[in-house]
């Protein structure tokens, strides 16, 4: 048996003074997290002077057309002053097409593709920071090329209900796992010369309602679940804008919430980038202004009309606010420009678009991303030496997903379907029987509801076709295996409305029940990037994978681990339910509100709830199964008692892959606090670590907790309080696959 020892996490040279070394081998050094080098830069002052300056030659209109849009994603220049106008993409999937400067008509350019990359949650599965830092840096590159300096991304609010309609579009349940991604992300985004504008800004979990409902969150749960990944894009990655969200927060709505926009971001944290308001989300010109928002954008009407236009203009004629506060926003447009090089004559990064490298980006990031839920008998990999047919049935084997629904989508030259990915990777000798099975159907007409705002779903149409099915039968029983691609898409799970229900739309479970009643070799592949019922599907089927709205490259990438080229080593970013009402937010009903919605399950969100109060998900938070399997075993701290405050604890871990083939597993920890003065969820993840292990080797991690990660925020004394006494660490690889526990005493302050 090989052994090596890798350490993971945290500075190199702080373990490496910390802990005993008889071990260490060079080649750990590879492996060390990046944590360090995710540090990001902050907004320059060098050139505050000059700036200065060119704010006392610009006239009143010219300062405030810096702060709001004058086309649908830019603000104005001065030309006269050599001041260029803040350029702006959507978003989360890859740089948006061009919209038209009026109205949100495509341009119909034929320079504007762009790479599609998988969507948040396929990002989040892969509980990859470094895939979180290669996304990031590639998406900023694919900014350069388009000419961007600000793209509206990444979008990391906390998934609060599984029904949220853009639940595929953000990370997940934990403000752990979240910001742990948001840094890397925002780091690799802002040095290529490009803003990340992180949203939604804050408290936005629910699409229902969003343009008014007034969110009532207590402040400690506010503290430690929806705020910490935005802290950390604040502190640590230095993120240059944040976009204020459509709803309100206690009263107000959030871009003009000075207690959250200058008291949180600003005063506590430090925030010097600017606050762009989410699209048409301002409703006062002085207040939101003076309460801490930047920039206003919006939806077609005159820009002139906006309220950070005109009707400022006039506020400051008649005395309402005054021109050195104008200054102040418009100064720190122009500090962002600097930053951003795009004045100041520094070179400016250019960027690459559409590259191969970036494809490969996106393939890496999706291959990770595919988390493999059940594989009984051994159905997958597919061995294809073993078989002559394949029957590939489902509407998602040809469905695409850049474009689709209500929100940014990206148009791009390259999105391999999961039907093209198998035939990209089957040998010719294979033949595939393709049958659709079951059709996307809408009533009304789809068109006339997702095409506008609203919350009014289409109702969808779940009769199946006789023919469809009897087609789909006939490719199962005529064929070695079946493979169902089936679940949602960015059609049904878009932003703008929140789904019903966890039901699967169009039939599906009917269809996936005839088929595997003919053909038990069948493997459903489920493409969607929110929690669905497949309770029956789990039942009856021997094999459940879960992919996602997974990139240019989503298919090719699937293929490869459905044939075991690639080993799969996702990870669920979130708790799949058995019903919706063992959701957090639907057992204390409190979604959606109406005028007013109070998150009543408190700190309990996703598996904290589940966990705590000992309700079995379908599917537990992390969990994912790999072709090989792992033993984790032999915790050990650096030391057992005294660590102060300031320190770090280093806990030890051996993994073993016990199995036949090479594979990554994602080590967690979760801690947990018994004897608590303050209300704890029964465990919380504090660290997480992928690592690669060769077949039969044992690898031992060590894995950094910073004791000020075990923090709870006292409302009384409004800070971050390290609690005294015994804390357990509970490491494992799934929230309920906790394999070896160890308990370490702390000295709080
Ligand atoms: C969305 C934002 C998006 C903006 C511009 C809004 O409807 O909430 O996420 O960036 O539109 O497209």
């Amino acid at each position: 048996m090989n052994t090596r020892i890798i350490v993971l996490s945290m500075a190199a040279s702080a373990f490496f003074s910390s802990c005993n070394q008889a071990n260490k081998k060079e080649d750990s050094l590879n492996q060390i997290g990046l944590t360090e080098s995710y540090l990001g830069k902050s907004i320059t002052h060098e050139y505050d002077s000059e700036i200065d300056s060119i704010i006392s030659q610009m006239t009143l209109d010219e300062k405030v057309g810096m702060l709001h849009g004058t086309s649908m994603f830019t603000t104005a220049g001065v030309e006269r002053l050599g001041v260029p106008e803040l350029k702006m993409a959507d978003g989360p999937l890859g740089v948006r097409e061009e919209i038209s400067r009026s109205s949100w008509a495509p341009a119909g350019l034929d320079n504007d593709f762009a790479t599609y990359y998988p969507a948040g949650a396929g990002l989040s599965a892969t509980w990859n920071t470094k895939l979180a830092y290669t996304f990031g840096n590639s998406v900023g590159e694919e900014s350069r090329a388009r000419n961007k300096d600000v793209l509206l991304s990444p979008a990391i609010n906390i998934i609060r209900t599984p029904l949220g309609g853009r639940t595929y579009e953000y990370f997940t349940e934990d403000p752990f796992l979240n910001k742990k991604l948001a840094i890397p992300f925002i780091v690799g985004l802002q040095n290529n010369d490009v803003a990340a504008c992180v949203k939604h800004f804050a408290a936005n979990n629910q699409e229902t309602h969003r343009n008014y409902v007034d969110v009532q969150i207590d402040e400690r749960t506010l503290r430690e679940i929806y705020l910490p990944a935005f802290e950390a894009a604040v502190k640590e990655a230095k993120a240059y804008s944040m976009m204020g969200a459509y709803n309100k927060f206690r009263g107000e709505y959030l871009c003009e919430n000075s207690n959250i926009l200058k008291g949180v971001l600003r005063d506590e944290w430090g925030f010097e980038g600017i606050v762009i308001s989410d699209w048409a989300a301002v409703h006062t010109s002085v207040n939101s202004l003076k309460s801490g928002l930047d920039v206003e954008m919006g939806t077609p009407k005159p820009f002139n009309e906006f309220f950070l236009a005109d009707p400022l203009i006039d506020s400051v004629k008649a005395g309402k606010i005054s021109e050195n506060e104008i200054d102040r926003h418009v100064k720190r447009v122009l500090q962002l420009m600097y930053s951003l090089k795009s004045m100041g004559g520094e070179e400016r990064k250019k960027g690459s678009i559409n590259t191969e490298a970036h494809f490969k980006d996106a393939y890496n990031i999706a291959s990770e991303s595919v988390v493999l839920l059940k594989n009984n008998k051994n159905i997958l990999p597919i061995n294809i030496e073993n078989i002559k047919t394949i029957a590939v049935i489902g509407d998602n084997s040809t469905k695409k997903n850049a474009l689709g629904g209500f929100g940014a989508g990206v148009k791009t030259k390259r999105e391999v379907t999961p039907l093209d990915g198998l035939k990209n990777r089957l040998p010719e000798s294979v033949k595939i029987n393709f049958a659709q099975g079951y059709q996307e159907r809408y009533a009304p007409k789809k068109e006339a509801i997702f095409g506008e705002v609203t919350q009014n779903r289409a109702e969808t149409i779940d009769e199946l076709d006789p023919k469809m099915v009897e087609e789909a039968i006939n490719a199962a029983k005529n064929s070695d295996i079946t493979i169902i691609f089936a679940g949602s898409n960015r059609d049904y799970e878009t932003e703008a409305s929140d789904r019903e229900d966890l039901e699967l739309p169009f039939g599906q479970v009917e269809l996936i029940e005839k088929v595997l009643a003919v053909n038990p070799n069948t493997i459903v592949v489920m493409i969607a990037g929110a929690p669905f019922d497949v309770n029956s599907i789990k039942d009856k089927s021997n094999v459940l994978v879960w992919s996602w709205f997974n990139g240019s490259e989503g298919g090719n990438a699937l293929a490869d681990v459905l044939l075991g080229n690639v080993n799969p080593s996702g990870k669920l970013p979130w708790t799949m339910p058995k019903s919706i009402n063992d959701s957090p937010a639907h057992a204390t009903n409190s979604f959606p509100g109406n005028q007013s919605v109070s998150y009543d399950e408190g700190l309990l969100v996703g598996y904290r709830w589940f966990d705590t109060k000992n309700i079995e998900p379908l599917y537990p938070f992390g969990y994912g199964l790999s072709y090989t399997t792992f033993e984790i075993k032999n915790v050990h701290a650096d030391k057992k008692e005294g660590y102060f405050e300031n320190e770090i604890i280093y806990l030890s871990v051996d993994i073993e892959n016990t199995g036949n083939i090479d594979g990554k597993e994602v080590v967690q920890v979760y801690m947990s606090k018994k004897e608590s003065k303050v209300e704890r969820a029964v465990q919380e993840l504090k660290a997480f670590e992928k690592v690669i292990i060769k077949k039969g080797e044992t690898v031992t991690i060590k894995i950094a907790i910073p004791v000020k990660e075990l923090a709870y925020y006292n409302v009384e004394l409004k800070k971050w309080v390290v609690e005294s006494g015994t804390y357990n660490f509970r490491i494992g690889n799934s929230s309920r696959d906790i394999k070896e526990e160890i308990s370490i005493r702390v000295k709080g302050n």
